[in-house]
């Protein structure tokens, strides 16, 4: 019989993607499985266990006696990292902007080809934690705040990779939703929680899109390390998911040999420390492991080799091109549909070329481009294409395009600093700052201390204000492992938290003229660490040039946010602005009242002090390589916009519901013996974070207390209007049933666009307490001016349940239910009325 896939292929489909269908990973048999176990038979207890732990940063160990190669690893949040340039797409928080699964299906797709194209077998990605709160510093990386759209963009992401032939990699399971000393962290939250907030884009990752690996995260979860936790990897992942791949440790995230072996971590990476045969050769002779708890770890590498075809074909594919047209048109995509309009007043957007004649550009984040951020995720991408650069190129040769930079670099504000006499240099012995230091000195405060990694380096220097004023108080740091306090006049001037590695922190100083005050630096440089501190008068910090460009431009576009080195894995966020940019904006729009505010970021920032005094703010994310092209199609109306926040915007960091419980609780840390093979034991202090925001994340919390964010989850402007009409849904339905629910979506205004319907729905009479509303369903729909679609949402009975924590399931109470839907989590204009019996 010929099958209906083999007439499809012969039905027009090219060359390239029979190629492609040929390379993605065929299902598990019996013929896989007793492959792999006749290879693990061949092998010796020592031999299995080096297969379980990684080589050289990004490799799994080869064994050439059983035809085994080694497997390389590449990290790919925005893209594929390995070496060199690649094509960088929206990534994270800005697909999940999209709102768009089939462009999450293209990105993984293109990012699966890029890795084939760099010889990787495993896509270190995606990252689906779910993003508690706005400072955590790897947002940008994740997806949104909401368990089901997480859900929805995953699935087909990671289809998208794997039918590239390419093992996507879920991560970070669990619970690793905040930087802070990430390695130590016990994020304590109930299994309710758990199961409906923090677990189901696991859940949908294993069940759905059927992700062959799984990465552990750094932090403990209930007392007990991700990589040796019972409950989340083997009650949960392999047992109810029945997840079949490889579970593997984030990098050095493992802490003890037989407590991973046992609790169902199949791959230590980078290297072997703990999972290694000191460590486990004994344990299984006494049976403290068992063997075939190693042979099943050994067998789930090999089995999922064997069903991708690694040993029979090359991982590395000459036809996919490193580079190509076609991934820049999804890069371009991926950055048209995820930037989001949150402000258009007065008519300001759309541009029209044919009338500005000048536009100023300014700012730090308008040149160069900022595609992705920092961290493990960083990737080269090819010719970014800056705002600057895309503004210029879509405003064509009639529009004048001026530009500033509009703030100094940190290196100006460090070299021009004039220290009232030297900086005093004192190298401590170690980093605890005891002993007798080498005394040194230096015009730059943070210079000498680069060499001197594993000791404490005290910088002392006095700096005396000429006028009076607010004074910037500003630190550069870069590297790893880096410990920084700074103190003026005495007093440690407060830091976000931060850990490993650091976010430069800034302060503000009000001195009187003449007043002279005494900055001290302690210092802890870590691997490749640098670090400075300067000060800045405040009202000179902006540069006049901008203001002046500002007046004589018809329209301003401030671009400003963060960047790699401002907004990183390793450490925490500011809410605000880095350094200066507030006042930038301030001073721009002051100058010029068509100011458009473009901000570079994982989430929300405190846009306090401006928010109110320009027309227009447009919020970019990451977004890849061709995010000044999106941009500028969006300012000049070529695009509409059409991204959704996938997060909740809070007006200041002390409104997020997650600020109370973002600590640790005072008092209970607890410390933790770690015993490494051949190394001495090491006591680890382990800090308590309570999830004690429960289900209250995010929109949960806005729309639970009746309280409103700044800008609500699900919110984003369009140049045209939509309106919903027709909701259909069954009156009653009985429990378990698949409920169809139906809708009207028009395009009542003059301009193609595009809407995201959003359902959301609440149980009021259920007997645990529920959030208000909750997203269960979601379709975006393109539509010319004028055209109406129907649309057919389908909810399954997870849309209706809640976890019991008392029966530990999942369960619906019967009784009434709202559908809601709208286009934002507070804007849902049409509800039906729904009884489960
Ligand atoms: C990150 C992971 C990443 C790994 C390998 C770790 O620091 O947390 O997300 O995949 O490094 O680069």
């Amino acid at each position: 019989m010929v099958s209906g896939l083999v007439c499809a292929l012969f039905a027009g489909i090219s060359a390239a993607s029979i190629a492609a269908l040929a390379q993605a990973p065929v299902p598990d048999s019996p013929d896989i499985e007793a492959k792999a176990r006749a290879m693990v038979a061949k092998l010796s207890l020592e031999q299995k266990i080096e297969l379980i732990g990684g080589v050289d940063e990004m490799y799994t160990h080869a064994i050439p006696a059983i035809g085994l190669p080694r497997f390389k690893m590449s990290d790919a949040s925005v893209g594929v990292r390995t070496w060199g340039p690649t094509t960088a797409y929206a990534g994270g928080v800005a697909l999940a902007a999209s709102w768009d699964p089939e462009l999450a299906r293209r990105i993984g797709e293109g990012l699966g080809k890029d890795a084939r194209a760099r010889n990787v077998n495993f896509l270190l990605g995606p990252g689906v934690n779910i993003a508690r709160s706005p400072i955590a510093g790897r947002n940008f990386e994740y997806l949104s705040e909401d368990p089901f759209l997480n859900s929805t963009i995953v699935v087909p992401f990671i289809q998208g990779v794997q039918s590239q032939g390419v093992i996507a990699t879920v991560k970070h399971y669990a619970l690793n939703s905040q930087e802070y000393n990430r390695h130590n962290v016990d994020s304590d939250a109930d299994e309710r929680t758990m199961r409906e907030l923090y677990l189901p884009a696991f859940e949908a990752a294993v069940k759905q899109g059927h992700v062959d690996a799984v990465m552990n995260s750094y932090n403990l979860i209930n007392g007990v390390h991700a990589t040796q936790n019972e409950f989340l990897n083997l009650k949960v992942l392999k047992g109810e998911w029945d997840f079949q791949g490889i579970l593997m440790s984030d990098w050095d995230a493992t802490y003890d040999s037989v407590g991973a072996a046992n609790n169902g971590l199949d791959l230590e990476m980078p290297s072997p420390r703990f999972m290694n045969a000191a460590g486990l050769v004994g344990a299984v002779k006494d049976g403290t492991v068992k063997e075939s708890t190693i042979d099943d770890k050994v067998v789930r590498l090999l089995r999922t080799a064997l069903r991708y075809g690694f040993m029979d074909r090359p991982q590395f594919d000459p036809n996919d091109s490193t580079y190509s047209v076609a991934d820049r048109a999804v890069a371009l995509d991926g950055a048209l549909e995820s930037i989001t309009l949150l402000k258009n007043e007065g008519g300001v957007l759309p541009l029209d070329a044919g009338k500005v004649k000048t536009i100023a550009v300014i700012g730090p984040n308008a040149w160069p481009a900022v595609p992705g951020g920092g961290g493990s995720s960083e990737a080269q991408a090819f010719e970014p294409v800056s705002t600057l650069t895309g503004i210029a190129n879509v405003a064509g040769a009639t529009v004048h395009v001026l530009y500033s930079r509009g703030l100094p670099e940190i290196t100006d504000v460090l070299r021009h600093t004039h220290w009232d006499g030297a900086v005093t240099v004192a190298t401590y012995p170690g980093k605890d700052f005891n002993g007798t230091p080498e005394m040194g000195k230096e015009q730059i405060f943070g210079e000498a201390g680069r060499a001197a990694v594993g000791h404490g380096v005290r910088y002392s220097a006095s700096y005396k204000a000429e006028k009076a004023g607010k004074y910037l108080l500003l630190t550069a740091v870069e590297g790893w492992g880096t410990d920084l306090k700074v103190f003026a006049d005495g007093k440690e001037l407060p830091t976000a938290p931060h850990a490993e590695g650091q976010v430069a922190p800034f302060w503000t100083l009000d001195l009187k003229a003449g007043q002279t005050v005494k900055v001290q630096a302690d210092y802890v440089p870590g691997w490749g660490a640098r670090f400075g501190v300067g000060i800045a008068y405040a009202p000179e910090l902006v540069m006049g040039e901008a203001t002046e460009l500002a007046k004589i431009a018809d329209v301003v576009v401030v671009a400003v946010g963060f960047t790699p080195n401002t907004e990183s894995e390793g450490s925490d966020r500011t809410f605000e602005l880095p350094w200066g940019q507030d006042a930038l904006i301030e001073a721009v729009a002051a100058a010029n009242p068509h100011t458009i505010v473009t901000v570079t970021g994982g989430v929300g920032t405190d846009t306090r002090g401006w928010l109110d005094k320009v027309p227009v703010l447009l919020q970019v994310y990451y977004p890849g390589q061709e995010g000044g092209t999106a941009v500028a199609d969006v300012l000049f109306g070529k695009h509409n916009p059409e991204g959704k926040l996938p997060v909740s915007f809070d007006r200041s960091w002390e409104e997020s519901p997650s600020h109370d419980y973002y600590y640790p609780i005072a008092g209970a840390d607890h410390v933790l013996h770690v015993n490494e093979p051949g190394h001495p034991a090491v006591d680890y202090v382990i800090p308590h974070v309570k999830y004690g925001d429960k289900l209250m994340v995010g929109y949960r919390y806005w729309t639970t207390t009746g309280k409103h964010p700044l800008f609500p989850f699900g919110f984003g402007l369009s140049y045209t209007k939509f309106s919903f009409t027709n909701l259909k849904a069954p009156a009653t339905a009985a429990s378990g049933a698949t409920v169809p629910v139906s809708f009207d979506v028009t395009n009542t205004g003059s301009v193609a666009g595009a809407e995201v319907a959003q359902l959301y729905v609440s149980d009021p009479s259920a007997k645990a307490a529920r959030p208000e509303r909750e997203l269960k369903g979601f379709e975006k729909v393109r539509l010319a001016p004028g055209e109406t679609k129907h649309v057919t949402l389908n909810l399954d009975a997870r849309a209706f349940s809640y976890w019991d924590e008392a029966a530990h399931k999942w369960t619906i109470d019967p009784g009434k239910f709202v559908i809601r839907l709208g286009d934002s989590s507070e804007n849902t204009p049409l509800t039906a009325d729904l009884t489960i019996q």
